[in-house]
C-alpha cells in the first residue's frame, strides 16, 4: 500500500527556503517524502531562485518557472517572513507596511499563484506559516508581525473556501518558539526570555525545527490531510492551549 504521506512524483515550491530557516528544513521534509522539490528565497543561499514575495512579477514569474521546468506544481510552502520586534510608537509607517507586505500581501500573491495553477490541475496543497500569535500576541511588542500573522490565518481560510471546489486545500502551520533559526536567534541573547517562552509550553521546552516541524508539515503537505482545508495547525507545544 501507497502511504498516504509519501509524495513521490510530486513537485513542491517551497519558499523562505534559504538555508537556517524553518523553510529550510521544510524543503528537506517534502524531499525526504519523495517530492521534487523547487526552493527561492530574498536571499539566494542554498536555492535554486531568487525571489521577493513582495513582487507580484517576480512570483508569478516563479510559479511559471516551476511549471515549465518541472510541468506541474503539488505543495506549495510558504515560509518567507520578517519579524519586528518594536514598540508601536517607534515603529514607522514603513516599517509597519514591510512587514506586513512580506508577510501577508506576499503569502496572498504566492497562493494566488500557485492556487490557479492547482485550480486549473484540479489538486494541490498549500501551507502558509502563521505562527501561535496568529489568533493571540505575546510580550514582545511587535505589533505589525501580530497583525500580519493573523491577517495570514484568514487568508488561509478565505482561500480555503474558493480553492476547496477545485480540489485544492490551503492550511496554516503556526509554530510556537522554534530555536534557534535565523529568526529567532537574537533570542539566544537574552537567556531569561528563552526560559520563560519554554516554560510557558505545556512540554516545557522549545521547539526543535531539525525535528518538532517535520510531522505536521508532511501532514498538511501530503495526501495524509485531504479532507483537511482552512485550518490553523498549532505546532506549539501546547501554548495556545492554556
Ligand atoms: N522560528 C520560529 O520560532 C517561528 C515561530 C513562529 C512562526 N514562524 C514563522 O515561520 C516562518 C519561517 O521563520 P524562520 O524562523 O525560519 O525565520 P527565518 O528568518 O530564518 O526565515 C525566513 C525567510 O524568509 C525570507 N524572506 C524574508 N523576506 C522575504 C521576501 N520579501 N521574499 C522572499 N523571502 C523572504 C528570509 O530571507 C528568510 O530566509 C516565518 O513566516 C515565521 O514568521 C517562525
Amino acid at each position: 500500500m501507497v502511504s498516504p504521506f509519501d509524495l513521490a512524483g510530486q513537485v513542491a515550491l517551497v519558499v523562505g527556503a534559504a538555508a537556517g530557516g524553518l523553510g529550510e528544513r521544510a524543503a528537506r521534509t517534502v524531499a525526504e517524502a519523495g517530492a521534487t522539490v523547487v526552493t527561492a528565497d530574498l536571499d539566494p543561499t542554498d536555492v535554486h531562485h531568487t525571489a521577493d514575495v513582495t513582487d507580484e512579477a517576480a512570483v508569478d514569474a516563479l510559479v511559471a518557472r516551476v511549471l515549465a521546468d518541472h510541468g506541474r506544481l503539488d505543495v506549495l510552502v510558504n515560509a518567507a517572513g520578517l519579524m519586528l520586534r518594536k514598540p508601536y510608537d517607534e515603529t514607522t509607517l514603513e516599517e509597519f507596511e514591510r512587514v506586513v507586505r512580506v508577510n501577508l500581501t506576499g503569502t496572498w500573491l504566492l497562493d494566488r499563484a500557485a492556487g490557479r495553477v492547482m485550480a486549473a490541475a484540479g489538486s494541490g496543497r498549500i501551507v502558509n506559516l502563521t505562527t501561535v500569535y496568529a489568533e493571540r500576541v505575546g510580550p514582545v511588542p511587535e505589533s505589525a508581525y501580530y497583525a500580519s500573522k493573523a491577517g495570514v490565518a484568514n487568508v488561509t481560510r478565505a482561500l480555503a473556501a474558493e480553492l476547496g471546489p477545485h480540489g485544492v486545500s490551503v492550511n496554516c502551520l503556526a509554530p510556537g518558539v522554534f530555536y534557534p533559526t535565523k529568526m529567532t536567534a537574537p533570542l539566544g541573547a537574552d537567556p531569561e526570555r528563552l526560559d520563560w517562552f519554554a516554560k510557558r509550553t505545556m512540554l516545557g521546552r522549545l521547539g526543535d525545527p531539525d525535528t518538532d516541524l517535520a510531522g505536521p508539515l508532511l501532514l498538511l503537505a501530503s495526501p495524509a490531510a485531504s479532507y483537511v482545508t482552512g485550518q490553523v495547525v498549532y505546532v506549539d507545544g501546547g501554548w495556545s492551549a492554556w
